[in-house]
């Protein structure tokens, strides 16, 4: 009896690969290796981001425009929006110490497939630069962010 019950709670429990309401993806071990960078140390890119709220404003509207835009919106046509605005948000929050763990793929795996060259990641990182000045993030902060990610570029640009 008990035993069946710690197995129903187990298969209750949502894996990060099998999220109710999203696409299940390959398993993987979740890390927080797999985010790609360390996270900055104290409160003050938080604050300049406005916590979590902030940041999920700028990821939505980085995500919105990134799957209309006539450049990369097709690179992102057919994948997930709900996993990826879910996974992208802990991302940040976890890399801007506003208090999230990310619990997504490593960037090698997450773009194997997708042939991103580096015009789209510039691209990209337009879109992410107005998602931030809309969100009144101050300048130095923006590129503090920009900074830790750009090292990314070797495991999301295809080669
Ligand atoms: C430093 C730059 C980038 C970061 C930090 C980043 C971050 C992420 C994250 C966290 C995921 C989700 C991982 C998961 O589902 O477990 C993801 C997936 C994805 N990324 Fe990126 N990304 C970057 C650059 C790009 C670029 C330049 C493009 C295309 C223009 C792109 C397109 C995608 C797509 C389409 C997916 C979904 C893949 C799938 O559904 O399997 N990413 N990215």
């Amino acid at each position: 009896m008990m035993q069946s019950i710690v197995i129903a709670l187990l298969f209750l429990q949502a894996v990060p690969y099998a999220v109710p309401g999203e696409d299940a993806v390959d398993p993987y071990t979740p890390s927080a290796a797999n985010a790609g960078a360390s996270p900055f140390a104290g409160e003050g890119m938080a604050k300049a981001f406005h916590g979590q709220d902030g940041i999920r404003r700028i990821i939505d509207r980085t995500l919105t425009a990134a799957y209309a835009d006539p450049v990369i919106g097709e690179i992102f046509e057919g994948h997930d929006k709900v996993r990826l605005s879910r996974t992208l948000f802990e991302q940040f929050c976890y890399l801007l110490d506003a208090g999230c763990a990310y619990s997504g793929r490593d960037m090698i795996a997450a773009h194997k497939d997708l042939g991103v060259q580096r015009g789209d990641m510039n691209r990209l990182v337009v879109l992410l630069q107005q998602a931030m000045r809309a969100e009144r993030v101050p300048f130095q902060a923006q590129n503090r962010l920009l900074s830790k990610l750009a090292p990314m570029n070797h495991d999301v640009v295809q080669k």
